[in-house]
C-alpha cells in the first residue's frame, strides 16, 4: 500500500500551530484515525468538546441482557448522526468491536434496570420511543419522531422486552418486504436515527 492509500494524514509540515486543540504527538507522527478531516490532528477531548456543541436532541438506548453484539454498531451510528448520548440498559459489559472506537467520542451511560432508565428519561422529560415491529406498532415511515426523545432498541431474539414496551410512549416499526421476521438492531438503529435526521436535522447544503 502506498502512502496515498492510507487513511488520514502524515506528520504536520510547516510552522507548528499554536491552537491547543492540536495534539503534539499527532502533529509529529501523523493522524491515521477514522475521523472527518476537520478534526485532523485534534486531541480527543477537543473533538468531544466540539461535538458536544452540535449534538442533536435525540438519545438512543438498547437493552443488553445477553451481551447483544449489535451495540457497537448502535454506538457507531449514534456517533455518525450526533446522538446526544447512548444508554445501555441491563448488563454493563458490551462488545465494543463494531463501534470502531467511536465510543471514545460518544457519551455512553449505563442503567442496571428498565426502571432506572425510565426514571432517568422522566427526569429529563424525554419520551421513550420503542423501535420494533411488534403488534400495535406504527410505521416509522409515516410517523414524525419527537425532536427530543430516546429511541429504544431491543435485542436479537426477543426484541423489546415487555417492560421496555410498557415504558415506550409509542413503538415504531420499520417496513420490511422480504421473508425474514426482522433486521438486526444495528441496522434498525441506523434507519431510525436517519428518520430522526430527516425529520429534524439541519442538512448542510
Ligand atoms: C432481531 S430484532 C428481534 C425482534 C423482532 N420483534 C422479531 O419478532 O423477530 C432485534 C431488534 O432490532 C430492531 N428491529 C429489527 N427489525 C425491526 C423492524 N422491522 N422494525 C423496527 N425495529 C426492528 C428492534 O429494536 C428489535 O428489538
Amino acid at each position: 500500500m502506498n502512502d496515498s492509500d492510507e487513511v488520514g494524514v502524515g506528520p504536520w509540515s510547516g510552522p507548528w500551530p499554536e491552537d491547543d486543540r492540536y495534539d503534539p504527538e499527532l502533529l509529529a507522527e501523523g493522524d491515521r484515525r477514522n475521523v472527518v478531516d476537520r478534526y485532523r490532528y485534534w486531541r480527543r477531548e477537543a473533538i468531544v468538546a466540539d461535538l458536544d456543541e452540535h449534538r442533536h436532541d435525540f438519545h438512543v438506548a438498547i437493552e443488553n441482557w445477553q451481551h447483544d453484539f449489535n451495540i457497537g454498531t448502535v454506538v457507531r451510528n449514534a456517533n455518525a448522526f450526533a446522538a446526544k448520548a447512548v444508554h445501555i440498559v441491563g448488563k454493563r459489559r458490551w462488545n465494543r468491536r463494531g463501534a470502531m472506537v467511536t465510543d471514545r467520542y460518544q457519551h455512553v451511560h449505563h442503567h442496571d434496570t428498565i426502571d432506572g432508565f425510565v426514571d432517568w428519561a422522566q427526569r429529563h422529560e424525554l419520551p421513550i420511543i420503542g423501535i420494533d415491529n411488534l403488534p400495535g406498532s406504527v410505521p416509522l415511515e409515516t410517523t414524525t419522531l419527537p425532536s427530543a426523545c430516546v429511541l429504544f432498541f431491543g435485542q436479537e431474539g426477543p426484541g423489546l422486552s415487555r417492560a421496555a414496551r410498557d415504558a415506550s410512549r409509542l413503538v415504531c416499526s420499520i417496513a420490511q418486504f422480504g421473508s425474514t421476521r426482522s433486521i438486526n438492531a444495528g441496522v434498525a438503529s441506523g434507519i431510525a436515527m436517519h428518520a430522526w435526521i430527516r425529520d429534524h436535522a439541519v442538512i448542510p447544503r
